[in-house]
Formats: structure tokens, C-alpha cells, sequence
């Protein structure tokens, strides 16, 4: 299939029919009735009250007084592009999914890029994980990939989020820090909960300041599955590497840029899609066995740990590609509505105990961010095949429904959207059929608990002047926290078992006594480097 230049893509066409040109045509009222005075409300006499029966004055107003929804809880702060994601091949003997089954096919794709900690208005070169989501309009239905710029998230089980959260977003008292992290309650946390050292570090280093959303990598974090026709399952994880390279901003650049600049990052996406410089990524999994499942230092299930690319390489699957900018910012970027969740034959999930809190929080916060259980049918978020079933009314409803009967079996109707069986060519979805046999308990499996092996490993595959910005970064960031004994603990009980030379130097700049010592044993690693860090170059 030819590059889709035009951009006439499944997505793009069902969004045209959606779309209103008010060029030229008279002014109405929301129920059609046409304005002939849009400067004065209705008033008795010239200098008198306005009166109640102004219907035009009441609509408008009304309508304003609720233009805002709240924003996301987390990620509140995003700029969203359409593009395509093209298959580099036949992808059969891996994943039954339509998408990938066939050499050059495309599918429509949204991509929201977003900041984590700030809300909607905060800046954008902030120091912050970035969020990396893409929605698949497949012909199969929605898949969601809904993942971050770093490759390792701050905690193992979703049970922590909302603690986790609480501790990043700005405090209570006084709602500061706003889009940063350089605070007490965050630091407090996250040396209170080891687990968060790695992803904390990666937040530290340079790929947390990104030059540009065009030049950061993606990763799905999770291990996740791909099933064939088969019913042969791998474990994968699904990594995106930029095809204009993974570049930093310093750190006094992205504080100045914030101040002069604060949409830098949402502007350099907009302008480069419009000038024609379409932005791309490599779409790339790396597939793990699953009679592997147990042989790595690590667990597979466990969020926190990377796969080294030394011991699974990356496998180039495909490739995504953003031509074409929203035409609303509020209808398709602020209402998209992303959730891992959203799945398509040929793609499972893992046990990853953070990954399975996710498949239920991000539709639970979206039925009131968007108000109630329609927002399915929101054109952005509506799947380019159609959908039928028996589900009905709730708040916003737009589709009319024909006939009597909503319910299976019927013998009103005369037929009632019909199950499809898996076995069958483009065949219903159907969960991995895996064997499950254990004990319900609250633990986490053994290797959960080294926090520090990985952290290690990714600081020494680091260049001097990458080590240099992070102890900067630490250094920076827990110069603004008040309390002694938080800025004592970060350093003596988190940096100490990362690296000691990094503790020293990070002591040193906030004058507090170097470590001596770790404070646990940790394995040295054997690996070299970490995940993808080839792909970084300094500007
Ligand atoms: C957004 C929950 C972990 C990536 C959100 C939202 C919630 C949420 C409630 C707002 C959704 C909305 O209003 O539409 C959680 C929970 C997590 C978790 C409970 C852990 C238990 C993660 C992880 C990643 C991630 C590990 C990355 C792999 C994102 C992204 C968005 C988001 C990219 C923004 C989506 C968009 O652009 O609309 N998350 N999250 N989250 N989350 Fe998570």
C-alpha cells in the first residue's frame, strides 16, 4: 500500500462527517432558531434589569458556564496528532491481529503525548515522565497502547497508584510544586518505597527533559502477549524508537525554555506536522518464550525492571507515522479516551500486577471525566467498525437504536447481533488460555524485591556527562525539599545502593555527609548497558 499522502484513512473519513464549517452561515441558537441580536440581551427598557425570558441570553450563558471537564487525574497536560502505523510484513506466525498480518497494511492511529504531574495549563520542558499513548483504529476494533518515555514505571502493584500520585501531585496546602517533582511529599515517598529507585533514576537523567516529543522513544512498560492463530502465545514488551533520534534538552535550557516558551513542546509537534515533517517511529517488540518466562535474574510481570536489550534484541515489527494535526483541540485530544484495556485479537495481557489495576482504572475515571458510560460514541473514540450489542441509554446516548428487543435470545426481532466464535476468520476475542492454579494471597514474587540491581545497571551505562546531569538532578531536586531528614534518607538509603559515587557527589552538593557504604548488598550487574541507550545522543 502507498504512503496514504492524503490522509483519507478509515479514522479521517468517519471524522469528516463529524465535522461543522460555520463560514457564512446564520447565527442560530442550539435549537435552530435564528439570532437577530448577539451584542444585547433583553432588557425592560433601556436602562432596565434583563429579563428571565431571554432564552438566547440564558442558552449561551448556560452552555459557557459548562465548557470545562475535568481534566485527567495524571497526564492532564497532552498534545494529541493523527497518523498511521504501517506493518513492515506478514507478522502471522506471531499475532493473529489484522493490523499486523499483511505487508504494508495501514491503520489509523491518534497519538497523545502528555506530562504527568502537571495540570492542563503547566508547562511543557518540565522534568517529567512523558506519556506516549496511540489508539489503533483497527479493522478489529480499538487497541489502545497506552505507554510512557521511560521504560520502567515508579511502583509494582496498582494498589500504590493512588499513594503514589498523591505524593507526586503538588501538596495540599498550598497546590505547589505545580508540573514539578522537586518537593518534600514526593521524595518522602519514593525513599519510603525503594521499588520507585529505578524509574526515579530515568526520571532523573536526561530522557525525563526530551528536546522534542518527536525525539523520545515509547515504551508499553508491561509485558503483554501476542497469540497467533494457533493459539501460540509469546510474551512481549512493545518499545517505539524515534526515527529522528532520542535527544535531551540540559537542564537549564528546559528551565528557561518553561518560562519564555511554555508551549515549546506542543508547538514544535504542530509545526513540524504542518510543514510536511512528518515524525516517526519504529514499532518494535521483543519477544521472550514462554518457556522463558523464568529464566532471567528478573520477573517478566514486574514493572519496575527492564528486559536488556542484550538479552532479548528488539524485533522491528512496523512503523507509525503523524501527518495530520486536530482540527479541535478539546473534541479529539481532550476527549480521546486511551485505556490498556482496549484490546484486539491476537493480544493479551500479562499478570503484572500494576498492569491489571490499570485494565480497570482508566474507563472508571473516564466515566466521570466524560461524563457517564457513553463516551464510546464520541467520534474520536469511536472504532472504524461497527459495533452492535445489546447495551443501551445512560447520559448522552446518540445512537437510535431500531426494534423492540435488547436482549439475547429474542424471538421478537428476528435476529440479534450474533457471537462470533474465536475459531473463526476475523473470530471473536478470547482471552489466552492459561492455566491458573494457586493460592489468593497479597505477596509479590522473590526477584520483586531487588530494587537496586537495574538502577545500578543503567547508571553505569551511562556517559561522565550523563552521570554528571543526573547527581545535578538530584541534586537540584532535593535542594527544594525542606525537610533534613528526607533530603539524609534519598542519599543514605537509595543513592548508597545505586551507587556510592553518585551518593558522594550528591552529598557533597547539598552538605550533608557522604555515605560510607550501601546500606544492602546488591549484585554488581554483568550487562554493560541498559535497554536502548544506544539510542541516545546529547545535543
Ligand atoms: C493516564 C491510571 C500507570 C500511562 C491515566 C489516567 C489514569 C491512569 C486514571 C487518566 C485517564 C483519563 O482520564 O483518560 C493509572 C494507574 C496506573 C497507571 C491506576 C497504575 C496502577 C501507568 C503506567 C503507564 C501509564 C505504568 C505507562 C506505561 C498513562 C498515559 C496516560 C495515563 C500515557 C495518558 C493517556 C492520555 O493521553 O489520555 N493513567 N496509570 N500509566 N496513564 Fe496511567
Amino acid at each position: 500500500t502507498a504512503p496514504d499522502k492524503k490522509n483519507t484513512t478509515a479514522k479521517t473519513r468517519d471524522l469528516e462527517s463529524y465535522k461543522s464549517d460555520a463560514t457564512g452561515q446564520p447565527l442560530r441558537t442550539n435549537q435552530g432558531v435564528k439570532i437577530a441580536d448577539n451584542k444585547n440581551s433583553l432588557r425592560a427598557g433601556s436602562r432596565g434589569p434583563s429579563l428571565l425570558e431571554d432564552f438566547i441570553l440564558r442558552e449561551k450563558i448556560t452552555h459557557f458556564d459548562h465548557e470545562r471537564i475535568p481534566e485527567r487525574i495524571v497526564h492532564a497536560r497532552g498534545v494529541g496528532a493523527h497518523g498511521y502505523f504501517e506493518s513492515y510484513a506478514d507478522h502471522s506466525s506471531l499475532t493473529k491481529a489484522g493490523f499486523l498480518g499483511e505487508k504494508g497494511k495501514q491503520t489509523p492511529v491518534f497519538v497523545r503525548f502528555s506530562t504527568v504531574q502537571g495540570p492542563r495549563g503547566s508547562a511543557d520542558t518540565v522534568r517529567d515522565v512523558r506519556g506516549f499513548a496511540i489508539k489503533f483504529y483497527t479493522e478489529e476494533g480499538n487497541f489502545d497502547l497506552v505507554g510512557n518515555n521511560i521504560p520502567v514505571f515508579f511502583i509494582q502493584d496498582a494498589i500504590k497508584f493512588p499513594d503514589f500520585v498523591h505524593a507526586v501531585k503538588p501538596e495540599p496546602h498550598n497546590e505547589i510544586p505545580t508540573g514539578a517533582s522537586a518537593h518534600d511529599t514526593f521524595w518522602d515517598f519514593v525513599s519510603l518505597q525503594p521499588e520507585s529507585a529505578h524509574a526515579v533514576i530515568w526520571a532523573m537523567s536526561d530522557r525525563a527533559i526530551p528536546r522534542s516529543l518527536r525525539a523520545m522513544q515509547g515504551f508499553g512498560v508491561h509485558t503483554f502477549r501476542l497469540i497467533n492463530a494457533k493459539g501460540v502465545a509469546k510474551f512481549v514488551k512493545f518499545i517505539w524508537t524515534p526515527k529522528q533520534g532520542v535527544l535531551s534538552l540540559v537542564w537549564d535550557e528546559a528551565q528557561k525554555i518553561a518560562g519564555k516558551d511554555p508551549d515549546f513542546h506542543r508547538r514544535d509537534l504542530g509545526e513540524s506536522i504542518e510543514l510536511g515533517n512528518y515524525p516517526e517511529w519504529e514499532f518494535g517488540v521483543q519477544i521472550i518464550d514462554e518457556q522463558d518466562e523464568h529464566s532471567f535474574d528478573f520477573d517478566i510481570l514486574d514493572p519496575t525492571k527492564i528486559v536488556p536489550e542484550e538479552l532479548v534484541p528488539i524485533t522491528p515489527l512496523g512503523k507509525l507515522v503523524l501527518n495530520r494535526n486536530p482540527d479541535n483541540f478539546f473534541a479529539e485530544t481532550e476527549q480521546i479516551a486511551f485505556c490498556p484495556g482496549h484490546i484486539v485479537p491476537g493480544l493479551d495481557f500479562s499478570n503484572d500486577p500494576l498492569l491489571q489495576g490499570r485494565l480497570f482504572s482508566y474507563t472508571d475515571t473516564q466515566l466521570s471525566r466524560l461524563g457517564g458510560p457513553n463516551f464510546h460514541e464520541i467520534p474520536i473514540n469511536k472504532p472504524v467498525c461497527p459495533f452492535h450489542n445489546n447495551q443501551r441509554d445512560a447520559l448522552h446516548r446518540t445512537t437510535i437504536h431500531k426494534g423492540q428487543a435488547a436482549y439475547e435470545p429474542n424471538s421478537i426481532d428476528g435476529g440479534w447481533p450474533q457471537e462470533t466464535p474465536p475459531a473463526a476468520k476475523d473470530g471473536g476475542f478470547e482471552s489466552y488460555y492459561e492455566r491458573i492454579d494457586a493460592h489468593k494471597v497479597r505477596e509479590r514474587s522473590a526477584s520483586f524485591k531487588d530494587h537496586f540491581s537495574q538502577p545500578r545497571l543503567f547508571y553505569k551505562s551511562l556517559s561522565a556527562t550523563e552521570q554528571l546531569h543526573i547527581a545535578e538532578a538530584y541534586s537540584f531536586e532535593l535542594g527544594k525539599v525542606k525537610r533534613q531528614h528526607i533530603r539524609e534518607r534519598v542519599v543514605n538509603e537509595i543513592l548508597s545502593n545505586i551507587d556510592l559515587g553518585l551518593a558522594g557527589t550528591v552529598a557533597q552538593k547539598l552538605g550533608i555527609p557522604a555515605p560510607k557504604k550501601p546500606t544492602i548488598k546488591v549484585p554488581e550487574p554483568s550487562l554493560k548497558q541498559s535497554s536502548a541507550l544506544s539510542q541516545m545522543k546529547l545535543t
